[in-house]
């Protein structure tokens, strides 16, 4: 099958795209810089610049790009930029549109990026192409972008001790994608979580260890809702322990093996 993926060059997507290739796939990126990247359409979910082009004779899309980087909304590339691929896709006939999105975001408030995927859904749900939808938990590399966020004071490492995750690696995450991309549209899937439900403090010792790290661990509560509801566990799906490389074993491979 000839798949455009958008995200191609992100954390998801590398993944998403090394996997398509593997198997005798055409994998091509959408990206705004593709210089050094195989099979790559420049182009732009924020102005619709090259859409037209990347969607050209492709069978699917899996659509992975996000602007959350870059804003805490991400709106105009999120929802908007989303908007304009379908509709490029509508043009071109394209006949799946395979996009990931993240567990329990319907069951958070408060929480703008959230917000935002849970309008991107909409947006590909009343799309007019055939979809599907996978909502994923944090990926381990995620869990590690929060995690530096909470250590900017020396010494020290913040965290919300009761926040509960259920990290996946996001190679699994993507073969799942694949796998749902080449098969027929098929809606809502079931979500897809990693091995274990952990609270954020054991992530923090677990990583600070894997990094020698020595910081005193402090709690820091939260005064927001989502911090609440993160803490009762309503980003995790511990019906869906999918994954089978805990965070553990993320972090021995990646530390003991540099
Ligand atoms: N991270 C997690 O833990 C997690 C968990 C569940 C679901 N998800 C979802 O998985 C998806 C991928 O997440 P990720 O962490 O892999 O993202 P990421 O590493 O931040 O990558 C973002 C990708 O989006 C592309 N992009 C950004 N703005 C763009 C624009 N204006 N036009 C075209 N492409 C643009 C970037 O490509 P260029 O810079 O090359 O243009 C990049 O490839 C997101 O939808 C996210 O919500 C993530």
């Amino acid at each position: 099958m000839n798949v455009l993926v958008t995200g191609g060059t992100g954390t998801l997507g590398r993944h998403v795209v090394m996997l398509l290739r593997q198997s005798g796939h055409r994998a091509r990126i959408l990206s705004r810089q593709p210089r050094g990247h195989v099979d790559a359409v420049q182009g732009d979910l924020r102005t619709g610049a090259g859409l037209d082009r990347a969607v050209a004779g492709m069978d699917a899309i899996i659509h992975a790009a996000t602007g959350a980087r870059e804003s805490l909304t991400s709106r105009a590339t999120d929802i908007g930029g989303t908007r304009r691929l379908i509709d490029c896709a509508q043009q071109a006939g394209i006949g799946h549109l395979a996009y990931i999105s993240i567990v329990g975001i319907d069951r958070v408030q408060g929480y703008p990026y959230y917000r935002t995927k849970l309008r991107t859904e909409s947006v590909v749900q009343q799309g007019g192409r055939p979809w599907s939808i996978l909502r994923a938990t944090q990926f381990h590399d995620h869990m590690e972008t929060f995690l530096r966020a909470f250590t900017k004071i020396p010494g020290l490492a913040t965290v919300p001790f009761t926040w509960k995750f259920q990290p996946v690696d996001s190679n699994e995450v993507a073969q799942r994608l694949v796998d749902v991309a080449l098969q027929p549209p098929a809606g809502m899937l079931p979500d897809f979580g990693g091995p274990e439900v952990l609270d954020f403090k054991s992530i923090a010792e677990a990583w600070l260890t894997a990094r020698k790290e020595a910081r005193r661990l402090v709690n820091l509560p939260l005064p927001f809702q989502f911090s609440k509801q993160w803490g009762e566990g309503l980003i995790t799906c511990p019906d869906h322990k999918d994954g089978k490389i805990t965070f553990a074993q993320y972090l021995k491979e990646k530390y003991t093996l540099s």
